[in-house]
């Protein structure tokens, strides 16, 4: 086994069958994630890179099965932000130091093209990072997003098991999910994908593909989050919070795509009080502290717990900076591109 994690710190290849032995050990966590911060170390280095989550609306019209925000959760009160209300707290988000933002919201129709492209250009104009995670939209959406000036997308595999996505994402289809993925990258934006970990009949075969998907895709942003049960919805007595789980996978998508970013993930910290500081030390070199309005996060509710909820943008700013000092790293001083993202630009 030790063989094994010694090849990917070297190599950065592991096919599927090696993969799958790493997941299926129950006694290799620990190295793996000392393995996948030596390799962290390597190529990103120890600046931790911060970027301001925004949650502008909680409408969604799909209807994950694992999502608090699903069009069938009724006890749910939904909000939308207005568009100078985005842009305002985009530059507080400035103003507190931060280079990146984060437009996140459920698939909300109401923000058509024409809308999002203010919001954005509103958002360029104060010389940050923007990064959109808005779901699926059409190629022609996507690249006139960009044209207005974001810069990154969000887009998660969720799973590459089409059974089990078919199963979870009622009404959505895999292989459209997997052509957004694409789009986006030929587009030539900055591509973050990533997945659930822990999901009712989810294998850690379909845990290695995902893996190889990462790698295949040739995405720059990695995000792993514990699936966590949420009361209003179909699974909520599923098991999920597999916390170490998404750690290994994390660690394993870090030592085959070395020179990526890799976010310590709000679910990660949800599970336990030093799940991101895990994360940050098995791979991760990203935080999104949440700088929402304190009375919309409660209702941004993807799961329960989330450890952000209550606190300003300003608290949860100082919080994150903390916990980066009381480990020993610093904060990114630029826009944080990915290595692997600079690299492609030559
Ligand atoms: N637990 C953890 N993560 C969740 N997401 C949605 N619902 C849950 C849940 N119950 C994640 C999905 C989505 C991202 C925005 O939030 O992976 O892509
Ligand atoms: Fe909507 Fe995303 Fe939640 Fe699915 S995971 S219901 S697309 S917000």
């Amino acid at each position: 086994m030790q063989n094994l994690i010694e090849k990917a710190i070297h190599t950065h290849q592991l096919n599927k069958e090696e993969l799958l032995l790493l997941l299926e050990d129950e006694t290799n966590l620990d190295a793996l994630l000392a393995a996948a911060n030596q390799v962290r170390k390597k190529y990103v280095g120890d600046e931790i890179h911060l970027r301001g989550l925004i949650e502008f609306s909680n409408f969604c019209k799909n209807n994950c099965l694992y999502c608090g925000l699903r069009r069938d959760n009724k006890n749910l009160t939904r909000y939308r932000m207005d568009e100078e209300n985005i842009i305002s707290l985009a530059a507080h988000a400035k103003e507190m130091g931060l280079k990146t933002i984060v437009l996140q919201s459920g698939e909300d129709l109401h923000f058509n093209t024409e809308r999002m492209c203010r919001i954005i250009k509103g958002i360029k104009a104060l010389d940050l990072a923007l990064t959109l995670s808005i779901g699926e939209k059409t190629r022609e959406e996507y690249a006139a997003y960009k044209e207005a000036g974001a810069d990154r997308y969000l887009i998660r595999i969720e799973t590459t098991d089409k059974k089990l996505y078919a199963d979870n994402n009622p009404d959505m289809s895999w292989e459209e999910r997997a052509e957004c993925i694409r789009n986006l990258k030929s587009l030539g934006y900055e591509l973050g994908s990533g997945c659930l970990v822990g999901l009712p009949n989810q294998t850690l075969s379909s845990l290695a593909d995902d893996i190889l998907f990462f790698k295949e895709t040739d995405c720059d942003m990695i995000g792993i989050g514990p699936f966590i049960p949420h009361p209003d919805t179909p699974l909520k007595n599923a098991k999920g919070k597999e916390l170490n789980l998404s750690l290994k996978v994390m660690a394993l998508t870090r030592l085959l795509l070395p020179d990526i970013n890799i976010p310590a993930t709000t679910a990660m910290e949800t599970l336990a009080p030093d799940g991101q500081a895990k994360a940050l030390n098995g791979g991760a070199n990203v935080i999104m502290p949440n700088v929402t309005l304190t009375d919309f996060r409660k209702l941004y509710q993807l799961y329960p717990g989330k450890t952000t909820t209550g606190y300003t943008p300003d608290d949860s700013l100082k919080k994150v900076i903390d916990k980066i000092h009381a480990l020993g790293r610093t904060v990114g001083s630029g826009y944080g591109q990915s290595p692997h993202w600079l690299k492609e630009q030559k």
